[in-house]
């Protein structure tokens, strides 16, 4: 009352306080009795404001959170929460927040539990997989040692039997284009919702016409005793390679860190990391690397070469056959599965393993139609191992 009987109140401004103001000269006990009843209600109207926003609030937060972190909801204080892999795939977080979710990483190098790494195989698919059957015989009996992911059409409807390994395996999706940011989205969306399993080790990417060239064991300990990350890289003076370079991606990029490499790659966990947390090179690309430069082929090679080039194997190790000339690779059918094609998969290549050399250079290949899907069953046990 006192500091604003000095302040000159404008007019129509406030009028029931200079109404108040005045009467409580006059008339200090009624306006005492009139006050007391409206303070009260006052109070009762913040106590029930109060307690509805808490109410609500805590109700929408038991339903965000109820989504991702049901199984902890017992134990809020036991170690199993931050260890136990989400149940539900699906979430609702936005790319910006799963990411941002997903780059947490411990700094004590070593786990404070048994853990057990697990191959994490993620599936960048238009729809269908017309190979899962392959793929169920290849994982039979080695649960507990890797993940399933498939990003695939937001249309597209999955409807794998619970018995399957696909089976709920499906990460929220957007539509990705051949050689458009929206591809390397998709791509980090598979790792970061990979990432969410701490048991995650070896992230592998693959397409709905890739197939696994050994058995469960062989593919389980060739990655995981790797000391590089399988990332085809290599430094393409051409115009389909040097010649996508843009000068305005300096000085992140220099022409001489420019890379191009295969879309198929695998990493470890701290590299997925790499990619999942990056925003300075990510800006870079998707502004300055459009076609005629193809995204998906330069932004892994190119800003993993820059942090880490010296992890890298610098060779993918998903076998194609480029072969036949022209802008995609060959594609196999019912006819070509044969002995003596998985011949030229296994023989007659030269590749370098923890430094040293090895004779098994691919564990995965493509791109393999749904005809060849019979023939590659039969021969598994045979030719594959499994
Ligand atoms: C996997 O394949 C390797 C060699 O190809 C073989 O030595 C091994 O016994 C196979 N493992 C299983 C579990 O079949
Ligand atoms: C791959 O290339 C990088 C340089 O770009 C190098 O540091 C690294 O040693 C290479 N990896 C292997 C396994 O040779
Ligand atoms: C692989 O390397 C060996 C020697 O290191 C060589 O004799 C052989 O011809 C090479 N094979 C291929 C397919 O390059």
């Amino acid at each position: 009352m006192q500091l604003r009987g000095g302040v000159p109140l404008e007019e129509g401004k406030e009028p029931a306080v200079i109404n108040r103001t005045n009467q409580s000269k006059a008339l200090p006990f009624k306006v005492l009795q009139l006050l007391v009843p409206i303070l009260a209600l006052c109070i009762a109207f913040s106590v029930i404001s109060i307690y509805t926003i808490r109410h609500f609030g805590i109700t929408s937060v038991t339903t965000t959170v109820a989504s991702t972190l049901q199984p902890c909801h017992d134990e809020p204080t036991s170690l199993e929460r931050w260890i136990r892999p989400p149940l539900n795939l699906i979430h609702a977080m936005t790319d910006k927040e799963l990411l941002w979710r997903a780059s947490f990483a411990p700094r004590i190098k070593e786990y404070p539990f048994r853990r057990v790494p697990k191959i994490a195989f993620m599936f960048l698919t238009k729809g269908p997989l017309p190979l899962a059957p392959l793929w169920e015989k290849f994982l039979k009996g080695h649960e507990g040692l890797y993940s399933i992911y498939v990003h695939s059409l937001p249309s597209f409807q999955a409807d794998f039997p619970p018995s399957s390994v696909f089976y709920r395996r499906q990460i929220p999706s957007q539509v990705s284009e051949w050689g458009r940011m929206s591809m390397c989205d998709a791509e980090r969306r598979l790792l970061a919702n990979a990432l969410l399993d701490i048991s995650n080790e070896r992230f592998i990417l693959l397409s709905e016409s890739c197939i696994p060239v050994y058995n469960f064991s062989v593919i389980y300990h060739y990655l995981m005793k790797s000391r590089h990350s399988f990332m085809g890289v290599f430094d393409d003076p051409g115009p389909y390679g040097r010649g996508r370079y843009n000068e305005n991606m300096a000085p992140e990029v220099d022409i001489t860190q420019w890379r191009k490499g295969s879309q198929w790659f695998e990493v470890n966990r701290k590299l997925a990391v790499n990619i999942v947390e990056d925003t300075v090179f990510y800006t870079k690309f998707k502004q300055f690397c459009r076609p005629a430069c193809y995204v998906d082929e330069h932004y892994f090679p190119t800003m993993l070469t820059i942090q880490t080039g010296n992890v890298l194997a610098n060779r993918s190790i998903t076998w194609v056959d480029w072969s036949r000339g022209g802008a995609h690779p060959a594609s196999f059918g019912r006819s070509d599965i044969t002995d003596e094609f998985f011949k030229r998969i296994f023989k007659g290549h030269n590749c370098s393993y923890n430094g040293r050399p090895s004779s098994i250079c691919f564990l995965f290949a493509r791109k393999f139609a749904p005809s060849s899907l019979e023939p590659l069953l039969q021969l598994a046990p045979t030719v594959l191992g499994f």
